[in-house]
This record gives structure tokens, C-alpha cells and sequence, in this order.
């Protein structure tokens, strides 16, 4: 058989005259020591009654095996979908030659081809969650490049909820559910909410339809965070990326995704499977803005400031490129779990801004997925750049190869030697080497602005966003504790006279029945789930 599957990917399949014993033909079943399986129906049994003996070596690795066959789940963004495709650049980014901001080489050749994997993913609850919950989606990409690997690990929304890494874990465990009831409790987000007035702006996004993406493939991509491109002179600029779908966007309104829920919780992972298989690949095109890297001080808020969006009148969308998904993993688990992705992997050319929260992220990821997958993580088809790699790096859990270079005596896994070791590459561009000075303080930013863009967000939505927002707002707040209400109400007055008054008259007339905090955020009459299962339930007898 050939080890290739139709698009010429390669299969781990035996080859054709690989040894096999007696017993053997080319579908046989084998542990893994390559002992050939003669009964996997009956386990070993004294009398075949039982009781069962213990040095059945087939059953214990078979039943030891299954009970490893689960990792850590990611701490956020369990659920996920992935598929495999390409970027292919423009060469220029809006009129202009991509060489004037940035040397990294997938940008410069219009028509160059990098391969990608993408995973999609919501962010709060567990790995087989539904994929109708209102939650921004991951939208997480990682370009093999000529120079080693690019991850860009962005949302859908274009923003966030915080602005300091430190705030992280505090936002994901009120939106996790409680830890003593084991179910997301909409008081415990308001309660964070109401005491974090940065968050305004993405919760304004986050209960209006676009907390809802109808499936993966007709959503946007963001980075959110700031980034710096640098050219070869090593002059930098701020950039923040962007993926349109070609696919136009779709969103839905609670109702509608309650309705699909009722039926299907795999809606998007399904649509995106089957997109691929029926040959409808999914694109977007990759754009950029670009801003001159300083503080603008014109502007009412600090471009690092992952809360906001930088207008569009001022900073156009420039295309780089296109995006195309056209293979499906081959398995879920090797390819999609494993894939591990993190804001710290940039290649020549491509750089970090000074924004917080980036540099709290890139701690993060590569360090949770030391624990999550192990330590030798990057040796991993998925994860490792489909080019050279030789490190001194040696040993760990699961070390899988020795990445030696090609020449290298390996007995110098160290650096400097003068006996064949590895040596340090040559500097290509010239190095971008920010001046940075400041006292080491723990202080807020000062341009915090909490409200301006989220009441610009609200006035920008149509009519039916603002009242599915409200709508959406009301449910969830109405069962809270009145301080959190009133100010969250507060809150909404100083985004947008409207919105708030909205949310306040909402609340005043908010049905009685809605009593519980423990329903699907955004869900109304979800309260007597429990209730009405007992009723509907069809007696029955024991046996
Ligand atoms: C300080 C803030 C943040 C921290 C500490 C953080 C941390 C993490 C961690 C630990 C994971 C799990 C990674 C894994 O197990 O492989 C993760 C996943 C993810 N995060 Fe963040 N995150 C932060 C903010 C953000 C923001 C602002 C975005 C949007 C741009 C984002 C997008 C994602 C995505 C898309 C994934 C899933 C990646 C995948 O598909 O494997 N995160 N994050």
C-alpha cells in the first residue's frame, strides 16, 4: 500500500518488506512490542469464568495504554478544530513592497507558498463542549517557514478583555464554571466584569451576535495583540494582524444557537471537516495596519492597549496575502491536540511590541505546553518546523530523536567547541535594538479609556445587534446581586447614554422568572432545565 495519502502527505505505514514472523500477513493485528494478537476478544482467565491472571502482557499494555490515552486538556481553548493549508504572500503590503517594513522571507515573493496548520477553538469550556456557547473563538495558525516556524495565535474578536497579563487567571476562572457547582455562573463573570472596567469594550462584542460566530469558516481572525515588523535596515513599526474570511462573516443570535445546540454541539468542527472533504476550501485573506512605533500621543489610547481597535480611517487594512485550508488531519489527537502554539515563536523579520499582556502570554504558552504535552513538545510532526533543526538540547520525557546537525560529532552536544559542534548562525539583517528606559513601577497605563470604544462599538452595531446585546445583557445580569447590577449599569451609562438606559430599563422590567445566574450566558427560561427533565422523564421500572 502507499504511504501516501491522496495529496501526497506521508502515513505511517509499514514498508512493504518490513519483517514479519510466521503468524503475519499485511493486516495483522500487533501489540506493541510487534507480538502478534491471536485472541483480542477473551482476556486470560483461569476456568473461562475468571478470575482473570495478571501476566496477560497483551491485555495489560492494550487497557494500560487506553488509561494514558488522554493528555491535560488545554487550561483554555479545549475545544478545538484543525486543518492544514497554505499562505500564499502578495509580495506587497497595500501598494507598497513588503520590504519596506518587513524582511521576513514568506512575505516578500508575490505567489511564495508556506504551508500552515490552523486550529479554531472556543476558549472556556471543556474538549466535546458545544461549539454554539457564547465565547470568542481561537483562531491560532502556525506558518512552517524556510526560517523555522511562525505562530500567530489570535482571537475572532479583534480585542480583549484585560490589558495586564497579571489579571489572566482572574478572568478565566469567573468565566470557568464555579469550582464548587461545576456549572459557569454569569453572577461570577459580572461580579469580575463589574470590577474590571476594561473589559467593556469586549463585552460589548462578546453579548451581541459576534459572541456567536456561526461556524469557523465565516469568521474574521485577529492577533489582537501588537506586534513590530522590521526591515533590513532594522527599522521597526507597531502592526496588528487580520483575517478576513472569504467566506463573508456570519454570526448568531442566542435563539438560533440554541436551536442548533438542541440538535448538534459539533456543528463547526463537522462544517469545517466536511468543507474540506467536499473540496470548498475555506480562505482568508491576511491584512495588516501599520503604525509608526512610538506612543502617539494624538491618539486617545495607547496602541499597545489590547482593549482597543485601531481605527480604520487612520491605519487602513493592508492585504500581504491569502490563506487556504485544503487537507484535514489524518488524526484528531496527533495532529489538533498536540498542536501547541505560542506568541513566542517569531521568525527574522518579525518581532514583539512592548505590550503586556504579549509578553505575559509568551511566557505562557510554551510553558504550559512542557506540562500539557511534555517537554520535547517541538519534536513532534505537528509542531516541528519542516526544516533543519539541530540543537544541543538532549534528554526529557518522550525524547523521540537526537536533533544532530548534519556534520556534527555527537559527543559536542555543547557550545563553543572546537571539535565539530554545532556554531551560532551569521546575522543576516541589521538587528532592531529599541532604546528602552523607565523606573520599574506597578502601574496602570495612562491612557485607559475605558468606555470611548465600547460606546463607539454600540453605536456602530445595526439596530438588531443593540437589541440582542441588551437582550442578552439583561438575561445574564438580571439574576445578579444588585451591587454588581447597579454597577455594571454605571458602566453602560458611561460607554453610551443609550445603552445604558437600555440595560437599566431592561433590568427594571425583567421577568421574574429569571432567577437563576446558572444558564448559558446570554440564555433566558434556561433556569428550570433541571425541573422540566424530571417532568419529562418517562417513568420506568427497575430490572
Ligand atoms: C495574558 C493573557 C493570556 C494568557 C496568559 C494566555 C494563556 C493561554 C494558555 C495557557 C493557553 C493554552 C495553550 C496550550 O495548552 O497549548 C492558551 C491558548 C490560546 N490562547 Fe491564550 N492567553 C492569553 C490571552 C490570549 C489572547 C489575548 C488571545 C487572542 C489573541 C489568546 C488566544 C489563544 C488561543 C487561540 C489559544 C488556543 C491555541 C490552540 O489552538 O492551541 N489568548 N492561552
Amino acid at each position: 500500500m502507499k504511504n501516501e495519502d491522496k495529496l501526497g502527505n506521508s502515513i505511517n505505514r509499514p514498508e512493504a518488506d518490513t519483517p514479519k514472523s510466521d503468524q503475519e500477513s499485511t493486516d495483522t493485528l500487533t501489540n506493541r512490542q510487534g507480538h502478534p494478537v491471536t485472541d483480542n476478544q477473551n482476556v486470560r482467565t483461569v476456568g473461562n469464568r475468571g478470575p482473570v491472571t495478571l501476566e496477560n502482557y497483551d491485555f495489560l499494555e492494550k487497557i494500560s495504554h487506553f488509561d494514558r490515552e488522554r493528555i491535560p486538556e488545554r487550561v483554555v481553548h479545549g475545544r478545538g478544530a484543525g486543518a492544514h493549508g497554505y499562505f500564499e504572500a502578495y509580495g506587497t503590503v497595500g501598494d507598497e513592497p513588503v520590504s519596506k517594513y518587513t524582511r521576513a522571507k514568506l512575505f516578500q515573493e508575490k505567489g511564495k507558498k508556506t504551508p500552515v496548520f490552523v486550529r479554531f477553538s472556543t476558549v472556556i469550556h471543556g474538549t466535546h463542549s458545544p461549539e454554539t456557547l457564547r465565547d470568542p473563538r481561537g483562531f491560532a495558525v502556525k506558518f512552517y517557514t524556510e526560517d523555522g516556524n511562525w505562530d500567530l495565535v489570535g482571537n475572532n474578536l479583534k480585542i480583549f478583555f484585560i490589558r495586564d497579563p497579571l489579571k489572566f487567571p482572574d478572568l478565566i476562572h469567573a468565566f470557568k464554571p464555579d469550582p464548587v457547582t461545576n456549572i459557569q455562573d454569569g453572577e461570577r463573570i459580572f461580579d469580575f466584569i463589574s470590577n474590571s472596567p476594561e473589559a467593556m469594550h469586549m463585552i460589548t462584542f462578546l453579548f451581541s451576535p459576534w459572541g456567536i460566530p456561526a461556524n469557523y469558516r465565516q469568521m474574521q481572525g485577529s492577533g489582537v495583540n501588537t506586534y513590530r515588523w522590521v526591515n533590513e535596515a532594522g527599522e521597526a513599526v507597531l502592526v496588528k494582524y487580520h483575517w478576513e474570511p472569504k467566506q463573508g462573516i456570519k454570526n448568531l443570535t442566542q435563539t438560533d444557537a440554541e436551536q442548533i445546540q438542541a440538535k448538534n454541539f459539533n456543528h463547526a468542527t463537522q462544517d469545517l471537516y466536511e468543507s474540506i472533504e467536499n473540496g470548498d476550501y475555506p480562505e482568508w485573506e491576511f491584512l495588516v495596519q501599520i503604525m509608526s512605533d512610538d506612543e502617539h500621543p494624538e491618539l486617545d489610547f495607547d496602541p499597545l492597549d489590547d482593549t482597543k481597535l485601531w481605527p480604520e480611517d487612520k491605519f487602513p487594512w493592508l492585504p500581504v496575502g491569502r490563506m487556504v485550508l485544503d487537507r484535514n488531519p489524518q488524526d484528531y489527537f496527533t495532529e489538533v491536540e498536540q498542536a501547541a502554539f505560542g506568541t513566542g515563536v517569531l521568525v527574522d523579520g518579525l518581532d514583539f511590541s512592548d505590550d503586556k499582556m504579549l509578553q505575559g502570554r509568551t511566557f505562557s504558552y510554551s510553558d504550559t505546553q512542557r506540562y500539557r504535552v511534555g517537554p520535547n513538545y517541538l519534536q513532534l510532526p505537528i509542531n516541528a518546523p519542516k526544516k533543519r533543526v539541530a540543537t544541543n538540547q538532549r534528554g526529557g520525557q518522550m525524547q523521540y530523536k537526537v536533533d544532530l546537525g548534519e556534520n556534527q560529532n555527537p559527543h559536542v552536544n555543547y557550545e563553543p567547541s572546537t571539535l565539530d559542534g554545532l556554531k551560532e548562525a551569521k546575522q543576516t539583517g541589521k538587528p532592531h535594538t529599541p532604546y528602552v528606559e523607565g523606573n520599574l513601577v506597578r502601574e496602570p497605563i495612562d491612557r485607559t479609556n475605558n468606555f470611548g470604544q465600547a460606546g463607539d462599538t454600540y453605536r456602530h452595531m445595526e439596530e438588531w445587534e443593540r437589541e440582542e446585546l441588551i437582550t442578552n445583557l439583561v438575561n445574564t445580569l438580571a439574576p445578579c446581586d444588585e451591587r454588581i447590577k447597579s454597577k455594571m449599569v454605571e458602566m453602560f451609562y458611561k460607554c453610551d447614554e443609550d445603552y445604558g438606559k437600555r440595560v437599566e430599563e431592561g433590568l427594571r422590567n425583567a421577568s421574574a422568572n429569571n432567577t437563576s445566574t446558572r444558564e448559558p450566558i446570554g440564555a433566558e427560561g434556561a433556569e428550570d432545565a433541571p425541573q422540566q427533565a424530571e417532568e419529562k422523564g418517562h417513568s420506568q421500572d427497575p430490572y
